[in-house]
């Protein structure tokens, strides 16, 4: 999960590549470092430990030489703790000629290390990727042709890797390759780009190509070629970038969480844009990849994810069980991925994903795949992997989300995984026409009913903040509450390091209670006390069984509830809707908490500690 980045051209080299590496810094930030070739044709590198920070004063202490060809890298360990020799670039060959930076992890870097050191290489680091810079120096020494040497490397290395790599003896261009791991190229004006994803080079350019599995790319400042590792030219397609840098930079908010929380009913609209119709009606034109066919013959849906994609997996379940009648099982990728699961061709994946990086979803869906399965993807990154080896994408419209702590793309999924639902049933035709469309109207109302939550967060703030010394913070929920809960115990646990942990309401009798004691906060999705078979009641048992043990609750609740407030001591109220789509509204509140109690704590809440935003590695 590291940040790459790579630059050919007129522009100062530094400048780009430390640009580059501030946007990308969510995706890892245990160290840094950059690599360039001084127009007098030496190559000169700056590494730290630590933040992009540490790099910038590392280089205002030791300048760097203007360039115009330098790679960049910041850091999310795998091998090797972060410290500076560890840090990216590594470089490589006895004389230290040839850098290198690397996204990922080179699983037979063992057997490749013992190859180096029985030919007397000594190496510097304790990185995997130390050994692939060895390799390339070493066939560059032996045949002189950079590309060769690097293409006759990359074929051997198994695993998961995107590398970049710069010669001394070569300084016109920046060699690439990807297997299992992200790669974009900006396309510029006489100058070339290269990063982990967009928002690397989006402030330059907004011509994108996504490059494809086991490829190379050779970039020059005038020039783009890519290849496949056996050598045959590709033509790959260009993609235009559809946000600007101002999307990816924090505009004046104290953190990108809290522009992106506020970015929601926006980040719902544009999700709903186009797909959906003033009478309620759904049209997905995305998903060509399916025939309606397909989908009368579908007996069961799978929806594969991680962290909070997953619980809009099981937010969306919901709704797609009760308009489609389909099954659904919504299963954490990595756990789906090594066991042995019934698909027929009847089977639909639906994988979630905000970066579409994700490794233990891209390895689930490929499994899948191998097993005869169709997979549909919803994604909020353009030109991700997933979605290129999906049969059909929803993109969400969330803009890119810097923050680790995902807020906008969940709500932004939870209403791509309704809109399917709804398209799917009006396929299926189980339930009535009106019905979904009375669904539909609902659903078109839900960026103003965002709106309305989000101004509405100080309570839910003020909270966070007053239990900024709590140990441990329960969540309860029921029916679709039941992920909301789960959802708001992880954004506790990845931003306030307490212990949090969601639960089934109806579950608490048959063991949790027992974690129950006096003063134990408690945080309650209350469903609506309106429908005939409302869960309402059962949920204000479930705070009264609390209560009477001591249990101090804040309970999330909507709009008129009068019953509730007897039960809480703080109720946030949030705007009537449909039962099942009021996720998008009651999650927010947990959103607004979390982060306002990390940040009592001075915690740093867009970067948590040991994370990083997209997990490419297993
Ligand atoms: C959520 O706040 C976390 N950042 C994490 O659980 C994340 O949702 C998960 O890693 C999945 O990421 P993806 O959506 O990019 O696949």
């Amino acid at each position: 999960m590291c940040g790459i980045v790579g630059y050919v051209g007129p522009k100062s080299t530094l400048d780009v590549l430390i640009g580059g590496l501030r946007r990308l810094e969510y995706r890892g930030y245990d160290s840094a470092g950059v690599s360039v070739i001084s127009p007098d044709g030496h190559l000169e590198t700056r590494k730290k430990a630590g933040k992009l920070v540490n790099l910038v004063a590392e280089i205002e202490e030791h300048p760097l030489p203007t360039a115009h060809i330098g790679i960049g890298h910041t850091r999310w360990a795998t091998h090797g703790a972060p410290t500076d020799g560890n840090a990216h670039p590594h470089l490589g060959g006895q004389r230290q000629k040839l850098s290198l930076i690397h996204n990922g992890i080179i699983e037979n870097f063992a057997e490749l290390k013992a190859e180096l050191v029985a030919e007397g290489t000594t190496f510097s680091s304790e990185t995997d990727s130390e050994v692939a810079a060895h390799l390339i120096a070493r066939e560059f020494e032996k045949s002189g042709d950079l590309a060769k040497a690097f293409a006759s490397v990359v074929v051997r290395l198994h695993g998961a890797f995107t590398i970049l790599v710069i010669h001394e003896d070569q300084p016109d261009m920046v060699l690439a390759a990807r297997r299992n791991a992200p790669l974009v190229i900006g396309l510029g004006d006489g100058e070339n780009f290269l990063g982990s994803d967009v928002a690397a080079f989006v402030e330059h350019t907004k011509r994108a190509i996504s490059v494809g599995q086991d490829e190379i790319v050779i970039l020059r400042a005038g020039s783009v070629e890519v290849r496949s590792f056996d050598g045959k030219t590709v033509q790959p397609e260009e993609f235009t970038v559809d946000w600007d840098a101002s999307a990816a930079s924090k505009g004046g908010w104290s953190s990108f969480m809290a522009k992106e929380i506020a970015d929601q009913p926006q980040a719902v609209a544009d999700t709903l844009m186009g797909r959906l119709n003033s009478d309620g009606s759904v049209r997905l034109t995305e998903t060509d990849g399916l025939s309606h066919e397909d989908i009368k013959n579908l007996e069961r849906i799978i929806i594969v994810a991680c962290g909070t994609a997953s619980y809009a997996g099981d937010i969306a379940k919901y709704g797609i069980e009760k308009w489609s009648r389909i099954p659904v099982q919504v299963e954490l990728s990595h756990e789906f991925r090594y066991r042995d699961p019934i698909i027929t061709k009847n089977t639909l994946i639906v994988a979630i994903s905000q970066s579409g990086e994700t490794m233990d979803t891209l390895m689930a869906i490929r499994y899948a795949k191998e097993l005869g399965a169709k997979v549909l993807a919803i994604c909020n990154t353009q030109g991700a992997t997933l979605a290129r080896e999906s049969d059909a994408v929803i993109y969400t419209h969330a803009g890119p989300e810097v923050a680790v702590a995902s807020t906008k793309a969940l709500t932004a999924q939870i209403t791509a995984g309704y809109l399917l639902g709804l398209w799917l049933a009006s396929i299926r035709g189980a339930v009535p026409a009106a019905e979904l469309k009375r669904v539909g109207i609902d659903l078109l109302k839900m960026p103003g009913r965002v709106s309305q939550v989000i101004a509405g967060l100080e309570q839910a703030q003020r909270l966070g903040t007053s239990m900024a010394d709590a140990k441990s913070v329960l969540f309860l929920g029921r029916n679709v509450g039941f992920p909301v809960a789960m959802e708001g115990a992880l954004k506790l646990k990845e931003l306030a390091y307490i212990h949090a942990e969601g639960f089934a309401a109806g579950e608490l009798k048959h063991g949790p209670i027992a974690l129950i004691e006096e003063g134990q906060p408690v945080i309650v999705i209350v469903p609506s006390p309106r429908d005939e078979d409302s869960l309402h009641p059962k949920v204000i048992s479930n705070i009264q069984e609390i209560r009477a043990r001591g249990a101090k609750i804040i309970a999330i609740a909507e709009e008129g509830d009068e019953q509730v407030s007897n039960y809480a001591e703080n109720v946030i109220f949030v705007p009537r809707c449909e039962t099942l789509l009021a996720p998008i509204l009651t999650v927010i509140p947990l959103q607004a908490f979390a982060l306002a109690l990390s940040t009592a704590k001075g915690l740093d809440v867009d970067q948590p500690r040991n994370l990083a935003k997209s997990v490419t590695v297993e």
